[in-house]
Parts: C-alpha cells; sequence; structure tokens
C-alpha cells in the first residue's frame, strides 16, 4: 500500500501510460521551438496543447502565461531569483518547504516568518502588522507538505492587493486536489509540480502567471530566438524555458491533466477528503499515536502525520514497510521550520500522504497495522 503521495504519485492514470508509449514509439517529436520543420512543429504543438489543458485547468485565460519547467523547485527557484532583490522585504510563513525557504535565504532580502497555530493554521491576519516600507511579496504555500492544513488564498489576496505586494504561491502540494481558479488573483504567480498530485510524469512542473512582471534571466542559453542577442529573451514563457526541455514528458502529462478533467477535480478533492478523514478517524484513539497534522475539518489536504511515542519515525516507517508493504515517509521533510516547531528535529515524523488512487479497503488496512504495531511498542 503506497501512502507516499506527497513525495510523488505512484499511481498514474493508465491514460500517462498509453501516451508514453506512443510517444517513444512515434519518430514524430523533433526538438521544440528549433528548427522549424514539421517534427519540430508537432512538439511544439504537444507542449502547447499541454499549457491549454492546466489553463483550463486551473481557469486561466492564456496558455502563454504558463512556463513550464523541471519540477517546483526550479519553478521557484526561477520566480524567486528573477524577483526578490537583497533590499526588499518578504512576508512568508515557517510552514514553507526548502524550496521556497532556501532561494529566499539565498536572495538575501528581509524575511518575516508567520506561524502555525495548534490547529495548524496559519494566521494571515498578522500582514498588516509586519508590513514595512520595503515589502514586496507574500510568499506562501497553499498547503503544507506536513501539516493538512489549506490556506486562504482570498484572505491572503485580499492583503496583497491592499498593500501591493506581488502574491506568490507554491501549489506543489495542491495542484490537482483542489478546484484552483488563479484568474481571481491578479498580480499572482503559482508555481506548480507535474509529478504529484497532477498525476503526471517525474521531471514536469511549471509557473503560471497572472499579471505581468518585471522578470530576469536567472539562467540563459538556447531559446531558439534572437540568437545574436547577448541576452536570453526576458519575455514570459521563454525567460524560465531554457535549453531543450523535458518534452517527452511535459507532452505526455497532457494525458494526466485530461484525466483530472475528465473525472472533475470536484470529485477527486472529495475523495480525497474522505480517505483522509478516514485514516485520521481511524487512528486517533490509538494509544501512543501523536497526530501532528490538522484535524480533517472544513478545507484540508490528503496528509496525515504522526508518530508513535517516541519511536524513531524512520523505524516505524521501515516497519510498515518491511512487514506490512506500506509505504510512507519518515525523518525531516524538507520543512525545517514545522519540525522546530514540534522539535521532531530528531525524531522526524511519519507522514501518510493519500492519492485519488488510494480505497477505503487500503485505508482501513492500514488502521488496523497502525493498531497492531502501537500494541506491541
Ligand atoms: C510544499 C512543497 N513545495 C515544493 C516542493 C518541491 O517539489 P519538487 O520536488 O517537484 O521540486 C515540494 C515537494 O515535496 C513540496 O512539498
Amino acid at each position: 500500500m503506497y501512502f507516499d503521495n506527497s513525495a510523488t504519485t505512484l499511481h498514474k492514470p493508465d491514460a500517462l501510460k498509453e501516451k508514453f508509449i506512443e510517444l517513444l514509439n512515434t519518430n514524430d517529436l523533433g526538438n521544440p521551438s528549433r528548427s522549424g520543420h514539421i517534427k519540430s512543429q508537432n512538439s511544439m504543438m504537444g507542449i502547447f496543447q499541454t499549457k491549454k489543458d492546466l489553463a483550463k485547468l486551473f481557469h486561466i485565460a492564456n496558455p502563454n502565461d504558463i512556463a513550464l519547467t523541471e519540477n517546483a523547485s526550479f519553478g521557484l527557484n526561477f520566480v524567486i531569483k528573477s524577483l526578490v532583490k537583497e533590499n526588499g522585504h518578504v512576508i512568508t510563513t515557517t510552514t514553507e518547504h526548502n524550496s521556497v525557504l532556501r532561494p529566499l535565504y539565498q536572495s538575501g532580502a528581509e524575511l518575516s516568518f508567520i506561524d502555525f497555530d495548534e490547529k495548524c493554521n496559519v494566521d494571515f491576519d498578522k500582514i498588516p502588522e509586519l508590513i514595512r516600507e520595503n515589502t514586496k511579496f507574500i510568499i506562501t504555500n497553499q498547503a503544507s507538505n506536513l501539516l493538512g492544513n489549506v490556506n486562504d488564498l482570498d484572505k491572503i489576496h485580499a492583503y496583497a492587493k491592499k498593500y501591493k505586494l506581488i502574491m506568490i504561491i507554491d501549489i506543489a502540494q495542491t495542484a490537482g486536489c483542489l478546484d484552483l481558479d488563479i484568474s481571481k488573483y491578479p498580480n499572482s504567480i503559482f508555481v506548480f509540480t507535474g509529478h504529484k498530485s497532477l498525476y503526471g510524469p517525474s521531471g514536469t512542473g511549471g509557473i503560471i502567471k497572472n499579471g505581468d512582471f518585471d522578470f530576469s534571466n536567472v539562467f540563459s542559453g538556447g531559446s531558439g530566438v534572437n540568437s545574436f542577442d547577448k541576452n536570453h529573451p526576458l519575455d514570459f514563457p521563454a525567460v524560465f524555458e531554457v535549453g531543450t526541455s523535458n518534452f517527452i514528458s511535459q507532452i505526455a502529462m497532457d494525458a494526466s491533466i485530461k484525466f483530472i478533467l475528465d473525472e472533475g477535480i470536484d470529485k477527486i478533492h472529495q475523495h480525497l477528503k474522505e480517505i483522509t478523514k478516514r485514516f485520521y478517524d481511524g487512528i486517533k484513539d490509538i494509544e501512543g499515536i501523536k497526530i501532528y497534522s490538522k484535524k480533517p475539518e472544513g478545507e484540508y489536504s490528503p496528509i496525515v502525520s504522526i508518530n508513535l511515542k517516541d519511536m524513531e519515525s524512520s523505524e516505524l516507517a521501515l516497519i510498515l514497510d518491511e512487514k506490512y508493504d506500506i509505504q510512507t515517509r519518515p525523518g525531516a521533510h524538507c520543512a525545517p521550520l514545522i519540525h522546530e516547531h514540534f522539535a521532531t528535529e530528531a525524531q522526524g515524523i511519519v507522514r501518510f500522504s493519500f492519492s485519488y488512487f488510494n480505497t477505503d479497503e487500503e485505508i482501513d488496512n492500514a488502521i488496523e497495522v497502525l493498531r497492531e504495531i502501537a500494541k506491541e511498542y
């Protein structure tokens, strides 16, 4: 039973596998945005179709407001390194992943962190008291990779608008889990990854912008246009699409996006909420189990983070894996400030994270297994 879907989803739609095989067998795909011949154009059109379906999923009018990158880390590095300057001030949170924190640290900008409370909620009403003269950005995730929370983007955006901040949202853990209407958020940038809840191949992700931004080059190289210019083009998406992309995977990813569109994001969302609550309710009274993540009420993401008494998280995950064939993620989760908050730097945390393909039966089995392990320990 695979419950490490927040790291990457293992079970992909059949349509993705079929599309991959079809693409690998075809001799029709040249280097996109180079050469101009029919095989090059085929790849360009394939990539554009993926962007068109992503635009539909995220409710944006123009597919060219999407730049495809290798994953969310690349996207976040591009956006943060391109826009955030040393003399600026950024409001962010202690729930961020290292792919937000590290580029922010590297930027040298002044940073203010909003912490989360005992219900795993981040209080964005603290934004007004953190505003400085040089505050330029609010950068946060829509859901953390450990807490099971879902941040209220309407509220964050209302503050961003009031204080003229650019809103940058890391949707690595939520893209494909819930309906997200990016058209509602002018002056914002969203960064997604393809291999998690979008059920796409690894090596895919991207940046979606709503508005015009003064992007600068982070990487420079082949662009297929303006070859005599000493600088890489600054227009979007070319500014972040440097060199030959992972185009087979990007084209294949369209099958996953279409799967989500066909299945219906609300149906996916509902199933994820149901199985997460089922798991949470099933384990919450097991003696010795400590749950760190949010109680599944209102909005929440498909993550339940736990420990068993003082057992090292890696030991629990090893027992689950070796004895019961249950895969979870132990240890430190690339979200160091969350571990500091919970004082779990040494013990780590065992994360159960669910996908649309997980069933009630699997959830019930995992609950029974945890009950058994807890009894023995
Ligand atoms: C909240 C969050 N942001 C960013 C990332 C980085 O995603 P990727 O590994 O696709 O670069 C992750 C990955 O786990 C994540 O959980």
